[in-house]
């Protein structure tokens, strides 16, 4: 008879989602519970070619709904066919689980955003915990729009009524209404999909026992404060889990850290824009241009799935013509390239994972926001814990060459964002080393479920 609990992992399906699950769950692991980590199957697909084989965690799938030839990375498609496919999938897959395996499902751990795996938790009389990838104040303002929509701020599709800046509380940075993580200027079909979607989050983590977050109480006390209830136990990071790889839907190429061996102790610029940015190829042509002219030696992150002939020639040229002094990889190990002593700065689009790991690792930041929470990220980063600059597109919507090189240059000589980076940094540590705030957190959370 077996005795060890066991807990059901389940991120919603995009790589900014998946991977601070998979880290948490290593941690799981760590403590003595058995962890089968539940994705789509193309996910599943992608975890299986990075993950070692050796892995602790068991990954199974379930299906998606999707077509062949549906394009699995827009984060649309899941949200349109997630909840009707789903369900009983799960539903079925716990029962299976519970039906073949001595060591039973005691908890549901679910992204905050795969809201139904709480409703099917509930009916099966299983405790569940919503896990929220994002930062504290994008969860505050989810859960606070039931409210701004009964004091008349926003309206019942996520439009502010009267001013286009709203305040969840004087201390922390107010939410202009175009950094809505829900707002796509022009297209209020989306909007109103993505309000609808975030709305309906509200109801459904009432059901869970705890809500988790990657994030640490003294980062962001205030925003914190106004969510009942919440768990932080971040910065999730991969720490002894650094040689793994695991969770990235690409394999690493971790040959950009030999390069960085090579290169001189705070110079060079690492710039990586996460699983869904894209840019045109203006805007390639002049972040090219304006790290060369930089003269700094950079680290270049550009995924495969954005490349096509254009720019395939177009990074043949900058190859050629950059030699060794930069470098150009499909997907890197980014948690050790940011802890290299190589690195000055990161450009980063301030996805909520990419932001906590420039913090743990004290460096300063160039923001290049794109969708969703990252321009609130970009507020936080520049105005609030004044850890880096934020970059400004012209008048035609394009970040300069010129705009590049001048806020790298004025970002690597500012003594007093390297000295916030490095308090942030100790911060950071601190709250994850046995006695800090989410250590002990986390510690609390896991006698919790085991009993
Ligand atoms: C998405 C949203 O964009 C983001 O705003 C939200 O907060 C989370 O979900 P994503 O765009 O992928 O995430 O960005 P981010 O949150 O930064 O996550 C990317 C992850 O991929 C990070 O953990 C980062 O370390 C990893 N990564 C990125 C690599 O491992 N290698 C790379 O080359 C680039």
């Amino acid at each position: 008879m077996g005795s060890q609990p066991h807990v059901l992992v389940i991120p919603f399906p995009a790589q900014g989602h998946v991977a601070p699950l998979m880290k948490l769950s290593h941690q799981i692991v760590d403590h003595g519970i058995k962890v089968t980590f539940v994705s789509t199957e193309f996910i599943n697909a992608r975890l299986t070619t990075t993950m070692p084989v050796n892995s602790p965690i068991r990954l199974v799938s379930i299906p998606d709904g999707l077509e062949p030839g549906d394009d699995q990375i827009d984060i649309l498609k899941p949200i349109n066919n997630f909840e009707e496919v789903k369900p009983d999938h799960f539903k079925d897959l716990i029962e299976k689980i519970n039906e073949s395996d001595d060591d039973r499902i005691i908890c549901v751990i679910a992204d905050v955003a795969v809201a139904w795996a709480f409703n099917v938790a509930e009916k099966m009389g299983i405790q569940s915990a919503a896990f929220w990838p994002a930062g504290p104040a994008t969860l505050a303002l989810v859960f606070l729009t039931p409210k701004l929509i009964e004091d008349g701020i926003i309206d019942t599709q996520g439009t502010p009524i009267k001013n286009d800046l709203i305040w969840l509380s004087k201390e922390i940075p107010a939410w202009k209404s175009s950094d809505f993580p829900w707002s796509f200027p022009g297209e209020s079909r989306m909007q109103n999909l993505f309000f609808q979607y975030v709305f309906r989050m509200n109801h459904t983590v009432k059901l869970c026992k705890w809500l988790l977050c990657n994030s640490f109480y003294e980062l962001d006390s205030l925003a914190l404060n106004l969510i009942p209830g919440i768990i932080p136990v971040g910065p999730l990071l991969l720490g002894n889990q650094l040689e793994n790889h695991i969770g990235s839907f690409w394999p690493e190429d971790s040959t950009c850290l030999s390069w960085l061996d090579k290169q001189p102790e705070g110079s060079v610029i690492y710039a990586s824009f996460g699983s869904t940015s894209t840019f045109n190829q203006q805007q390639f042509d002049e972040l090219a241009l304006g790290l060369e002219l930089t003269g700094l030696p950079f680290l270049w992150v550009i995924r495969l799935d954005i490349a096509n002939e254009a720019l395939s020639e177009f990074l043949d040229g900058i190859r050629s013509r950059i030699a060794d002094s930069g470098k150009i990889v499909d997907w890197a190990p980014q948690e050790q390239v940011l802890a290299h002593p190589s690195i000055a700065c990161f450009i980063t689009h301030c996805g909520w994972n990419s932001t906590l790991e420039g913090i743990s690792m004290g460096v300063p930041s160039l923001c290049w926001p794109y969708f969703t929470d990252q321009f609130q990220n970009k507020s936080y980063i520049c105005d609030f814990w004044k850890v880096g600059l934020g970059l400004n597109p012209d008048e035609n919507g394009i970040i300069t060459r010129q705009e590049i090189n001048t806020k790298i240059k004025t970002l690597i000589i500012d003594d007093g964002i390297k000295t916030n980076a490095l308090k942030l940094k100790q911060m950071a540590k601190k709250s994850v080393t046995e006695g800090g705030s989410s250590f002990k957190n986390f510690e609390s959370f896991i006698e919790q479920i085991k009993h």
